[in-house]
């Protein structure tokens, strides 16, 4: 089996006495489509930002590509290809589609003010950022205003912009919340055509996309993590059942 891409070992977080990371193991190999479930209030965008760095665990070690990442920066942990994508809108929306794009390219060829100065970089830039924006199907709306487009389309510039880096880890934090499901086909059809080689990590409350996505699914209850395996044995888990009805029967349907 090959090695993986993103591993957390024994993972510890908490606010106060809030605990929301109690010995958390997870590894994403090459190809891996894992989503990661829970209540609200599991503790499973703060993992996400465990990983990318946004807040410090105070136990574990994080590796990416088997380097140990735990006390890097954030910038340092993009650089060695890990993105991720957020709950909320953190998109430029008075930019355009291309240039919201192009500014993550330019982040990646880390050399972005001495770039712009050149016009040929710039005519590089753009043309990946066409052809990234054809990638997810957003090219028609290149030249708009992210603020113009409709919601199902913002969130699938955050996806482009988190593919401008060339990740080869994933973390996409609720790719669809908010997006109306007459839109978020797009989406999910944008998420099944990632590279295959990526590992890909995805915080969902809809049991449906959970299923159609995932080979994997890890559940995580008050920072601990439930159990782990494949989507119809932890489907099927009585246990898990019990802490969905016990919330909202999220596990009967999805969220509306
Ligand atoms: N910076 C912070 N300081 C203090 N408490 C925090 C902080 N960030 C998150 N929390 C708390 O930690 C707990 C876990 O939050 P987190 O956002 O990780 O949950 P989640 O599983 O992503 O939930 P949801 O499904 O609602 O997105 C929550 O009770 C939250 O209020
Ligand atoms: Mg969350």
């Amino acid at each position: 089996m090959s090695e993986p891409l993103l591993e957390v070992r024994n993972l510890c977080k908490s606010f106060g006495a809030l605990v929301v990371a109690d010995e958390v193991s997870l590894a994403l190999r090459p190809g891996a489509r894992h989503a990661l479930i829970g209540p609200n209030g599991a503790g499973k965008t703060t993992l996400v930002n465990l990983i990318t760095g946004t807040v410090e665990p105070s136990g574990g070690v994080i590796l990416l590509g088997g380097h140990d990442v735990t006390r890097w920066s954030q910038a340092r942990r993009v650089k060695h290809g890990l993105a991720r994508t957020f709950q909320i809108n953190t998109l430029f929306r008075g930019l355009s589609v291309l240039e919201n794009v192009c500014m993550a390219i330019s982040e990646r060829r880390a050399v972005a003010a001495k770039l712009w100065q050149r016009a040929d970089a710039r005519a590089d830039v753009i043309a990946e950022g066409m052809e990234l924006l054809e990638s997810v199907k957003l090219d028609g709306d290149a030249r708009r205003l992210v603020r113009e487009l409709p919601y199902g389309r913002q969130r699938l510039v955050e996806l482009a912009i988190a593919l401008g880096l060339r990740p080869t880890v994933l973390l996409l934090d609720e790719p669809a919340a908010g997006v109306p499901s007459a839109e978020s086909h797009v989406l999910l059809e944008a998420v099944e055509a990632l590279p295959e080689s990526m590992a890909v990590l995805m915080i969902e409350h809809d049991m449906d996309i959970v299923f159609r996505f995932a080979q994997r699914v890890t559940v995580l209850v008050q920072g601990a993590i439930l159990t782990e395996g494949a989507p119809a044995e932890v489907g099927g888990d009585p246990r898990v059942q019990e802490v969905y009805l016990g919330e909202n029967a999220e596990l009967h349907g999805g969220r509306r």
